[in-house]
């Protein structure tokens, strides 16, 4: 397996260019399947997950092109499978986004149940129950959702948990449903909206993607479409910490700071010096040390929980005492206690990590359990003294797209070691 060799103590400066959003990508490839006629998709982040979802598509019998590194050309209509097996759905839990798709526009899909994963059991009973009350029959045999449906009907669903990818499922399967859906207490993450803007440019009838209230008006069928992936929120944040707890500048371009502001708002009382333009964020620590800052993640529009991590490590090096509290997932706090080894003082209480800012941390050798996990502990590295080496990196490669090279830009001193 491939690690990551990192050696700390520079303040990263210098500017990067943010990727396609992995969370938004990876639900417009699955909402390729309504389409009737081709799809050409822009700014797609070059990323495992990716990799796993065209391998997924294409088993369907979807035919996808990559075009000079960053477009995709996707020809749905000849689809000659329903099924989207254990083997790949156990690598990437988002597969499941096919079902809705699926089911709305074919009336039948088989999905292995994804599991849990290092962060919790992330069940998906909520997209079960909403298809099921637009008139599918779902039953779950030997590991499988076997879903089959004549034509789903529009209904009302309320949604007892916020879940985006739950969200994202039941808005596909409403776009060709008989009749009118209004999901309530729906996801309002930017990659909600940026799926809905993909699903209305092939004639979806949407209203309210982003607010608690998402209206849709079933349509008989969609036509293909261009569309560009929104930015990256998350990796965009990643770059902006590895400014913070380096005590350097760095400024993120093709971004949307808009859609940051419960993080920008950590970052400076963190003490960071932020410009933000149109489609660039600049964050500039002078040098100093980064104060400990208070977190509690939330749905978006609050804290979002895929930057608890990353403030984690800020944390852990800032001068003060401050809490994080995650409240989204059961079991999101394994980088604290590979950060541990590294020196830093953190203290696991339920679902909160007393953070108590040591001067530096030690590199180490460290492991990563998840995406965001080992996207901090790289954060980690590049502030400790001396080197770490983060192993078990293929999570990180799931979602950062070039992340040594964007680093190595920046200044810091990375180098990836094949396994
Ligand atoms: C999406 O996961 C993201 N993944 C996650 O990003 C992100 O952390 C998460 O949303 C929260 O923002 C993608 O978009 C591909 P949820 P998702 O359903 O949709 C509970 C990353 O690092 N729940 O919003 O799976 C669930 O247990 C990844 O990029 C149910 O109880 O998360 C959790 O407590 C990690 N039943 C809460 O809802 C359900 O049917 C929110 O989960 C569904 C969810």
């Amino acid at each position: 397996m491939d690690r990551l060799e990192i050696t700390g103590g520079t303040p990263l400066a210098g500017e990067v260019r943010v990727s396609g959003a992995k969370n938004a990508a990876l639900p417009i490839l699955a909402g390729t399947l309504l389409a009737g006629g081709p799809v050409v998709l822009s700014n797609v982040p070059h990323l495992n997950d990716v990799t796993t979802t065209v391998k997924l598509l294409r088993r369907m019998g979807v035919e996808i092109t990559f075009h000079d590194g960053l477009r995709l050309e996707i020809d749905p209509t000849q689809i000659r499978e329903h099924l989207a097996p254990y083997e790949l759905v156990k690598t990437m839990r988002a597969s499941i986004l096919v079902l809705g798709p699926l089911l709305g526009r074919y009336g039948r899909a088989d999905v292995s149940l994804p599991g849990g994963c290092a962060i919790g059991a992330r069940p998906v009973d909520l997209h079960v129950t909403g298809l099921r009350a637009m008139g599918a029959t779902i039953s779950i045999e030997n590991g499988y959702i076997r879903a089959r449906a004549e034509r789903l009907r529009g209904a009302r669903l309320v949604l007892d948990t916020v879940t985006v990818t739950g969200t994202e499922n039941l808005m596909m399967a409403a776009v060709c449903a008989r009749g009118e859906s209004v999901i309530e207490n729906a996801a309002r993450e930017p990659e909600v909206v940026d799926l809905a803007d993909f699903l209305i440019r092939m004639g979806a009838q949407i209203e309210g993607a982003g607010t608690p209230t998402i209206r849709v008006q079933g349509v008989e069928s969609l036509s293909g479409a261009s569309y560009a992936v929104m930015p990256d929120r998350i990796e965009t944040g990643t770059y902006l910490v590895a400014a913070a707890i380096t005590g350097g500048r760095v400024t993120a371009l093709r971004t949307r700071p808009k859609e940051l502001d419960a993080v920008l708002q950590k970052l400076g009382e963190a003490g960071a010096a932020i410009e933000v333009g149109p489609d660039s964020v600049e964050v500039d620590m002078r040098g100093r040390r980064p104060t400990a800052v208070d977190i509690k993640t939330a749905p978006f529009p609050g804290f979002p929980t895929d930057m608890q991590a990353q403030f984690c490590a800020l944390n852990a090096v800032a001068s003060g005492t401050a809490t994080i509290t995650e409240t989204i997932f059961e079991n999101r706090f394994q980088h604290a206690l590979e950060m541990q080894r590294m020196g830093a003082n953190l203290s696991i209480q339920g679902n909160t990590v007393v953070c108590r800012g040591v001067e530096r941390l030690a590199g180490a050798p460290v492991m990563a359990t998840d995406l965001r996990a080992s996207a901090s502990l790289v954060l980690a590295g590049l502030a400790a003294h001396g080197t770490t080496v983060v192993d078990r990196i293929y999570h990180i490669d799931r979602g950062y797209e070039c992340i040594e090279e964007k680093l190595l830009q920046l200044g810091a001193t990375i180098r990836r070691l094949p396994g």
